[in-house]
């Protein structure tokens, strides 16, 4: 094992003199907490390794609705809609389960609409919030699905299609905030919702196509600090009081979430209670209660998930100065957090035997043949690396990582290596376990190849 206090001052892999290479730096994780299985135990990992074979997705639909009735009670003076994002975990029975709950849908493109209009969500409980104007929107908006104009030529769009119709409009409030400059989505270095010195020509647009904006949506990023994300809050009641149809303010999602046991959760309800006595204020001087909406996806998925994988080797480096790496049946074609942002994941092995394990330090290496597909780097640095202390694993051992029920079944390097898409399993509330997403087939992932 490599002693703590010399693995933090080694920067890098040992250099050859004739190869100009930009050594990875890699740190010690000075954490001494061993991270723990969250709602699986050793048993139950084992057993699901055994029945379905590795890798595979596991949701665990109690906890996907205590987070939804976590959501469902943001405190609010004049009304609540609770929209969950569902880029964050788009698979049909995660939709069903936590639209049952009450809770709507904000969809990022008319696809996802779509998507989630084929899981049996109803056209008028889901929001499209996009970057891309869907083309099929006239479609769309004629079954009933909802629109959020982001930027001035998608109200002007919307309002040559639909002349006499009514929206919401994504106002970008001047502020930002993400768990990294990647996730920041306001402010003005991001592209999102229209400018908030633009309201005269989002005026004038609706004038001239007799547009009624009675919603008004803001959301800053993911990840947010729950202080920023108050005072954007604020800001968008300031906003809110300059479009006089408005009665309806959606705040986003963005709610930080702990994946890891040393990072903090938000607390909805402290969030929630510091913006009610404003909402009210807004009503008092301007005569309107706007009721509220919320649309987080991180809150309501990142734990709900954990991707079960299989050690398929360990190797080492050189003894002095080097390290030992477990390699899985898994990385960035299921997970690619870590390596895009740094993301932060507890890792824990699962002995597949009984005899008593020691522990040491480790990077952990994805199969993809890409030397950034590590799932262990530093916080918020996908350049640099970090060990992680792990019981010692064997080659067959299962390996569980933790906090990836958001953005990483739907957001990954899919069938990068030619690696199928991997399973799907619910742990139903009752303890049974079901398959709701097959593993792909290479067939599958070749049918459109001509
Ligand atoms: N509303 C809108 C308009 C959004 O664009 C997003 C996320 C959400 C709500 C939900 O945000 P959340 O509550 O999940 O933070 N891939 C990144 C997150 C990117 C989110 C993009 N938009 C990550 O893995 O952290």
């Amino acid at each position: 094992m490599i002693s703590c206090a010399a693995a933090k001052l080694h920067r890098g892999f040992v250099r050859q003199p004739s190869v100009s290479i930009v050594p990875i730096e890699v740190v010690q994780n000075e954490s001494t907490e061993m991270e723990t299985l969250r709602f699986l135990d050793a048993a139950r990992v084992i057993e699901l390794q055994r029945e379905f074979g590795t890798p595979f997705y596991v949701y665990d639909e109690q906890t996907l609705l205590d987070r939804a009735n976590d959501v469902l009670a943001f405190p609010n003076p004049y009304g609540l809609i609770g929209r969950y994002a569902m880029k964050a975990l788009p698979t049909a029975e995660v939709l069903r389960i936590l639209t049952a709950t009450g809770l709507h849908i904000d969809a990022s493109s008319g696809f996802e609409a779509e998507r989630a209009m084929r899981a049996g969500v109803e056209p008028e409980r889901i929001q499209i919030t996009a970057q891309e104007l869907p083309r099929n929107l006239a479609a769309l908006i004629a079954k009933g699905v909802r629109f959020n104009a982001c930027s001035l030529l998608q109200l002007e769009k919307f309002g040559e299609a639909n002349p006499g119709g009514e929206l919401s409009v994504r106002i970008n409030p001047g502020l930002g905030s993400g768990h990294s400059n990647r996730t920041n989505v306001g402010g003005p270095s991001a592209s999102f919702g229209i400018w908030h010195e633009q309201l005269d020509q989002v005026l004038e647009t609706a004038a001239r196509h007799n547009l009624h904006i009675t919603r008004m949506h803001t959301h800053i990023g993911s990840g947010s600090d729950p202080d920023k994300w108050v005072v954007c809050a604020k800001m968008s009641l300031t906003i809110a009081a300059k479009l006089p149809e408005v009665t309806s303010l959606s705040l986003g999602g963005g709610f930080k979430v702990g994946r890891m046991a040393n990072e903090d959760s938000t607390d909805l309800i402290a969030v929630g209670q510091k913006i009610v006595p404003e909402i009210e204020n807004f009503a008092r001087e301007h005569g309107r209660e706007l009721s509220l909406e919320v649309e987080p996806g991180t809150f309501l998925a990142a734990n709900c998930g954990a991707l079960v994988c299989t050690v398929t080797d360990v190797v080492e480096t050189s003894a002095e100065g080097g390290y030992r790496f477990v390699k899985i049946d898994a990385g960035m074609s299921e997970i690619v957090r870590p390596s895009l942002y740094g993301g932060q994941h507890p890792i824990i092995v699962v002995p597949g035997t009984d005899e008593t394990r020691g522990t040491g330090d480790f990077l952990v290496a994805g199969h993809c043949c890409e030397s950034g597909d590590i799932l262990t780097p530093e916080p918020g640095n996908p350049e640099a690396l970090q060990t992680r202390e792990l019981a010692d694993p064997r080659v067959g051992d299962a390996l569980v990582i933790e906090g990836v029920g958001a953005y990483c079944s739907g957001m990954s390097a899919k069938n990068y290596n030619a690696f199928p898409e991997c399973a799907e399993i619910l742990l139903r509330v009752d303890g049974s376990s079901e398959l709701i997403r097959r593993r792909q087939t290479l067939d599958q992932m070749l049918q459109n190849e001509i």
